[in-house]
């Protein structure tokens, strides 16, 4: 999701109630109880009817309202929001229970048979979920509360982000994982940075959880590709995929996470980017960088998957003449990417309503029927990895159901999970199926009891 938010601050309770949201928190949106005014220097956004956020620049009188793209752009969200959690590097110092490693360490690696995924050795259908911000908690309780929440749900898969870059070093201990400030690349290593990953890594492997871990972001939440630009000194996306100076850091940063957890059976697969695109560019700048970026991989760790983690864009089988399915949606072709030796599955997303195409339902089963497809006749399982319809269990419910029944979907995560943590509700970005309620029965309850009975 381009915009991929956020936790609440509104749930951070009444001490927020009365103050100002600091930036990136939550300032508004159906359901929010806290305050609506920002820190200086930041203005409230509406990003959709759940959520308006605090962003940097001038102060406006009221939320406005983004612009809903009405072309056929593939505009992955109608929002621009940057996020960051509420949450300090003071409170790294947590004693809560520290997760045991010993039990699930000696377990195998995921790996593909065919279309199927293997988990712990069992090849099958997987279900999971998408909790970007869970490497940006600093309590270590939460993170252990996620995890036995999605273990007794049966959800085996988890996707996380495994970048937070900035421009700036945050002097107030906010977690970043790397920094550009200065014209110098900063790997941070410490309690507020890949330290925060590691205690994610640890958890998931003490309740079985199997995680995806991306390297760089197309859009600028927690940083992107742009974050890199003054670095490299560049301008653009479409320069950073051919860029020495920014391919040799991402590449260092790469190495730098991949090493940390290169022995963990926890790590289901290493991502290039969340949802890389380079529109308007020839497709073989994508593709040599998917080739260069998953043989680099290889390279330093031939044991654990990797995958590109693009949206599915590109011309298949079954085809409609919709945008999505235009070389030109991503500068890129699905299925050339998905036969690259060194990616081992195939990602796609679906989010017809912030690509403007209908109807949603249908549209989006035709989507999953053909990537099941293009995926079969490539011999690789398709992960179908990130998909939302604003909350609608019968939409989202009837995709699942699709999914697993169309060979060559060897998973699906919904986006995104949704909790209570110890400061209160992570967001609700418009489509987040919190623990315990009813939309996550209708997602993961019974499409797990469906799974278990194939
Ligand atoms: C993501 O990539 C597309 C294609 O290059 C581009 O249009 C879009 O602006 C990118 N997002 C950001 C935030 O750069
Ligand atoms: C891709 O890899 C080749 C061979 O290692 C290298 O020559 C080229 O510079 C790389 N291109 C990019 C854009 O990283
Ligand atoms: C990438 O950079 C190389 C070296 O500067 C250049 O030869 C090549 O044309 C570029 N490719 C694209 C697609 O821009
Ligand atoms: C897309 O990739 C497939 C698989 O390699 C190939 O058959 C097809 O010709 C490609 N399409 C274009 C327009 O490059
Ligand atoms: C969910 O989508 C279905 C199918 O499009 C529609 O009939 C129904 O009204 C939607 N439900 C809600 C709550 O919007
Ligand atoms: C961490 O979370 C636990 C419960 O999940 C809570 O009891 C504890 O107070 C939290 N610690 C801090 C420092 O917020």
């Amino acid at each position: 999701m381009k915009y991929s938010p956020f936790l609440t601050l509104a749930a951070a309770g009444a001490a927020f109630a009365q103050s100002t949201v600091p930036a990136y928190g939550q300032c508004g949106g159906q359901g929010h109880t806290g305050s609506s005014v920002c820190v200086s220097g930041h203005h409230c956004e509406k990003n959709n009817d759940w959520y308006s956020q605090c962003v940097p620049g001038s102060v406006s009188s009221a939320p406005t309202t983004i612009k809903i793209s009405t072309s056929k752009a593939p505009v992955s969200s109608p929002t621009t929001a940057i996020t960051k959690p509420p949450v300090t590097a003071s409170k790294t110092t947590s004693t809560s229970k520290v997760a045991t490693t010993t039990a699930a360490a000696s377990g195998s690696f995921p790996t593909t048979s065919g279309t199927k995924f293997v988990i712990d050795g069992k090849p099958g259908y997987y279900a999971g979920t998408n909790s970007y911000w869970i490497g940006f908690l600093t309590n270590n309780s939460d993170i252990d509360l996620v995890m036995q929440h999605l273990a007794s749900s049966g959800l085996k898969i988890l996707r996380v982000w495994g970048f937070n870059d900035v421009t700036t070093t945050p002097t107030d201990g906010t977690v970043y994982f790397q920094s550009f400030a200065n014209g110098e690349a900063t790997i941070n290593t410490g309690a507020n940075g890949l330290q925060r990953l590691d205690y994610v890594v640890k958890s998931a492997e003490a309740h079985g959880i199997k995680l995806i871990i991306n390297f760089v972001n197309n859009w600028t939440d927690y940083g992107g590709m742009a974050a890199y630009f003054s670095y490299a000194n560049i301008k653009t996306n479409a320069q950073w995929y051919n860029s020495t100076k920014a391919q040799t850091q991402y590449q260092e940063y790469i190495k730098a996470v991949v090493t940390r957890y290169i022995n963990s059976p926890a790590i289901f697969a290493w991502e290039l980017a969340n949802e890389p695109r380079c529109t308007g560019c020839d497709l073989s700048t994508l593709k040599t960088w998917v080739i260069n970026t998953s043989k680099y991989i290889k390279s330093i760790d031939a044991k654990h998957m990797v995958t590109t983690g693009e949206e599915g864009f590109g011309p298949i089988a079954g085809d409609d003449g919709s945008y999505p399915y235009q070389l030109s949606a991503g500068g890129s072709n699905f299925t050339a990417n998905c036969e690259v030796p060194t990616i081992d599955f195939c990602t796609y997303h679906l989010y017809p309503e912030s690509w403007s195409v209908t109807p949603t339902l249908e549209w989006g089963t035709q989507w999953i029927k053909a990537h099941a497809k293009a995926c079969s006749a490539v011999g690789k399982p398709c992960l179908l990895e990130e998909f939302g319809a604003s909350n609608n269990c019968t939409i989202e419910s009837s995709w699942q159901a699709t999914a697993l029944t169309a060979a060559g979907t060897g998973a699906d995560l919904f986006w995104q999970y949704g909790d209570t943590l110890s400061y209160g509700k992570t967001s609700q970005d418009g489509n987040t199926a919190y623990y315990g309620d009813e939309l996550y029965d209708c997602l993961v309850t019974k499409h797990i009891k469906a799974i278990d009975s194939l």
